[in-house]
């Protein structure tokens, strides 16, 4: 059961001004990126693409008057409905068990697909009533925020707060955080502590925004990218080679666009294709797998790093820590997940993980926690893990 907690709850607290540090130290000279082009398969002729989510295992394309469901990376069904789709997101379910693809069509429609059956609408679900919706996106940690006609709505399963905002120019989220930009600068809610930390940018009003799961904040005009630092300024991290118009998070990866190339942060720089000759104008969109979509004019392009397939060596150390306890050879928990052959072998158990771990998050069982990179590093696993034979 969903509580209106406040209509427009206006009580920002907690207006900190955390000015923007000029700091001298721009990033290193970017070293070259290698990507890959993954191959994906087209959903026949449906025409363009205008939304995808991506909830690691499900890919869903909306195109004009139809969704196209991927899982494991093969067509698995299309649902027809003529919705003109403006946006999609991979959303936690509204009572917290799962994860809901949903569609956000051009007259502020929030629809679900299920994984059977029909299209059915869920904005009441969120407890977001009759207004229109204009964007959704998850938090991270099990919330889930939508951009409404000058106000956002945060819902986290147990109410649902609304902030009016006015006009919003772009609008992220991610570890718990809400981001967006007004005309003059950068605002994130903390949606736990209902903390709103204002950031001026150095040169204007920034069109790219992109929150970490860890909830850091990230930034980018044309002209330059900034990360927030552990003290909740915003630095630069790297100015544009060309000029700057895509950046996503995806996982523990961020990528942006920079001219007719793509590009990673990574620990302390930043990396860059030389010739990957991107459309310009396209719009990065993340995916829990690390890999990046480039959806533009229509067509739907994913890119993977060349370099960083993620290995069983990503993953081990989780495996160790989090499952190693009761999932040894004759342990508790019935299935050895111990070696790479356990999660790479049998498809059956490779979706019973996707299903345990990712989306009901029955395991591990209560009282023992999976941050969510860990969660991330498991999903880029066996994401990338294609179903064995025919
Ligand atoms: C505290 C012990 C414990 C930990 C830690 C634990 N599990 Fe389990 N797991 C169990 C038990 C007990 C079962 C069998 C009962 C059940 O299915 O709930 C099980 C069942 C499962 C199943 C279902 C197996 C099947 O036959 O389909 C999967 C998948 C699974 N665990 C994955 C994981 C993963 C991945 C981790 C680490 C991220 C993990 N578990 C951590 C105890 C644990």
């Amino acid at each position: 059961m969903t509580l209106l907690r406040s209509a427009a709850s206006r009580a920002l607290l907690a207006l900190a001004l955390a000015l923007a540090g000029c700091a001298g130290q721009a990033a290193a000279p970017p070293q070259p990126l290698a990507v890959q082009p993954v191959a994906w398969p087209p959903s026949a002729d449906l025409g363009p693409v205008r939304a995808v989510a991506d909830d690691g295992r499900r890919v869903v394309l909306f195109h004009d008057g139809a969704a196209a469901v991927f899982v494991d990376g093969a067509l698995a069904r299309v649902e027809r409905a003529p919705h003109r789709w403006v946006g999609a997101a991979a959303l936690p379910a509204p009572d917290g068990h799962g994860t809901w693809i949903v569609g956000v069509d051009a007259e502020g429609r929030l629809l679900r697909l299920p994984s059977q059956g029909a299209l059915e609408p869920v904005s009441d679900r969120y407890g977001l009533e009759r207004a229109p919706v204009r964007a959704a996106l998850g938090l991270g940690g099990g919330g889930a925020a939508f951009a409404l006609d000058g106000e956002i709505a945060v819902a986290d399963g147990a109410t649902v707060t609304r902030y009016a905002t006015g006009p919003l120019a772009t609008f992220a989220a991610g570890g718990g955080r809400v981001a967006f930009a007004l005309g003059d600068g950068l605002r994130a809610l903390d949606v736990a502590t209902r903390a709103l930390l204002s950031y001026p940018l150095p040169d204007g009003p920034a069109p790219l925004l992109a929150v970490t799961g860890a909830g850091r904040l990230l930034a980018a005009t044309s002209a330059a990218l900034y990360e927030e630092d552990a003290a909740g300024v915003l630095r630069l991290r790297l100015r544009a080679s060309a000029a700057l118009h895509g950046l996503a998070v995806s996982g523990d990866r961020v990528w942006f666009a920079d001219g007719d190339e793509l590009g990673v942060l990574d620990g302390t720089g930043a990396r860059q294709t030389r010739g990957a000759r991107l459309p310009r104008g396209g719009k990065l969109i993340g995916s829990p797998s690390g890999d990046v979509w480039l959806l533009a004019s229509g067509a739907l392009r994913r890119f993977s790093p060349g370099d960083a397939a993620p290995a069983w060596d990503d993953l081990a150390p989780v495996v160790a820590r989090a499952c190693a306890p009761c999932h040894l050879p004759g342990g508790e928990g019935g299935v050895d997940l111990s070696t790479p052959a356990a999660w790479t072998t049998t498809t059956s158990l490779r979706e019973s993980i996707a299903r345990r771990v990712l989306e009901e998050r029955t395991m591990p069982p209560p009282g023992r926690a999976l941050s969510e990179a860990d969660r991330a590093r498991i999903r880029a696993f066996i994401g990338r893990m294609r179903p064995a034979g025919p």
